[in-house]
């Protein structure tokens, strides 16, 4: 198969943002964070996760994440490596008792389902669906001992209100993975509220992260002592133990503990959660301002309250070719802006995590219309 050459269009330099990163994980890292890992180079880098200094550093993370999700007294952050794909897979063994519900609205939400659905200690899920770029409600069941939902799917650039199901006593965890950070929300309304560094904590990937209700807790250690098997690396129980001596299980980068503790107490030196919300929302309002009013690119999701302000898809209209416009900005140093492979649609996909300046996004708009323009 041979491709069509790229048409060589340069964007002018005054229209380029200052940082060309938009790509929705692994995300943009601030400059400050790598001289972090760099101060530490001869420090804690190097040296043992079981010793003061590294144990201090995973202490100064677990603080800092429940002084930026003002946690509530008796929630507490667990911590291990294989990132929210493993979590999944440990919230299988550790989490759910009998019977899940998930709400299915992309890619991500959909894999957590899929395990739940296989892992064959546990009853069929529930599964309640809806088409991509839209999210689903959950159902109170009273044979329902977990919901499953997911603060923002990033492979549709849909966010959802994480509210417990009117009446529910199964416990609610979410998968925030993209939307921890930069999204607001309220710990009262949540048992696990998991996620991965790579997103708005703008580190790298391979480490979950969990903020644990006092029930979620006591779930994890009434399981861990009951007679169902757990693989040592998914059981939560020793994650637990584990994280509350601020430490993981087994070895974890430090590179990626050391980027995400700056990105934490960068937020809280802004103001906390409402700083970075803020941040996201003034970048959502810039690229779904420019969207609505384009003549060619529309915000994917219909309803404007679940349009997300960390992941936005923008569709374009038929005889743009989106892979050609993220080609020529990715020659021009503005890179990952592609949608998801697997949604199929003629569509960017915008990073715009609390790392991302909104004045960047909005150059962004600029620099897309600049090569639609030319490529017209
Ligand atoms: C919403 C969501 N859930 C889960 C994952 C998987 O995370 P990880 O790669 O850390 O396993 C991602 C990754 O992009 C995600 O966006």
């Amino acid at each position: 198969m041979t491709s069509a050459p790229l048409p060589d269009i340069r964007i002018p330099d005054e229209l380029l943002p200052a940082d060309g990163r938009f790509g929705s994980g692994p995300s943009k890292v601030r400059p400050a964070q790598v001289d972090a890992v760099s101060a530490a180079a001869t420090t804690l880098m190097g040296t043992s996760h079981r010793q003061a200094p590294v144990k201090n550093l995973v202490g100064r993370l677990r603080s800092g994440l429940g002084e930026l999700f003002q946690l509530p007294d008796g929630y507490e952050v667990a911590l291990g490596n294989g990132g929210t794909t493993a979590f999944w897979d440990a919230a299988t063994f550790c989490l759910i008792d009998q019977k899940s519900q998930h709400l299915s609205f992309g890619e991500f939400s959909s894999k957590f389902a899929a395990a739940a659905a296989a892992a064959p200690h546990l009853g069929d899920p529930e599964v309640i669906e809806s088409a991509p770029g839209t999210h689903p409600e959950a159902a109170t069941r009273a044979d329902v001992d977990l919901y499953a939902l997911t603060h923002n799917e990033t492979s549709t650039g849909v966010a959802m209100e994480v509210r417990r199901p009117e009446g529910a006593s199964g416990l609610v965890a979410v998968d925030a993975t993209s939307g921890a950070g930069g999204l607001r929300v309220d710990p009262t309304q949540f048992d696990a509220y998991y996620f991965a560094p790579q997103k708005s904590f703008a580190s790298d990937g391979g480490l979950w992260l969990a903020l644990l209700s006092p029930a979620a807790a006591e779930r994890i250690e009434r399981l861990a002592g009951s007679d169902r098997w757990v693989p040592a690396f998914l059981d939560l129980g020793i994650a637990l133990d584990n994280s509350r001596k601020d430490q993981t299980y087994n070895t974890p980068a430090l590179a990626t503990i050391i980027l995400m503790v700056d990105q934490v107490e960068w937020m809280l030196a802004g103001g906390g959660l409402e700083f970075a919300a803020s941040r996201c929302d003034r970048s959502a309002e810039a690229l779904y301002g420019w969207a609505e009013a384009s003549d060619y690119a529309t915000p994917f999701v219909a309803k404007p309250d679940e349009r997300s302000h960390v992941v936005g898809t923008i569709d374009l209209a038929e005889g743009i070719d989106a892979i050609t416009v993220s080609a020529v900005l990715r020659a021009n140093g503005i890179v990952d802006t592609d949608s998801y492979r697997k949604l199929g649609r003629n569509q960017l996909r915008i990073a715009m995590f609390p790392a991302i300046e909104p004045d960047d996004v909005a150059a962004l708009t600029r620099c897309i219309d600049h090569v639609v323009g030319q490529l017209r």
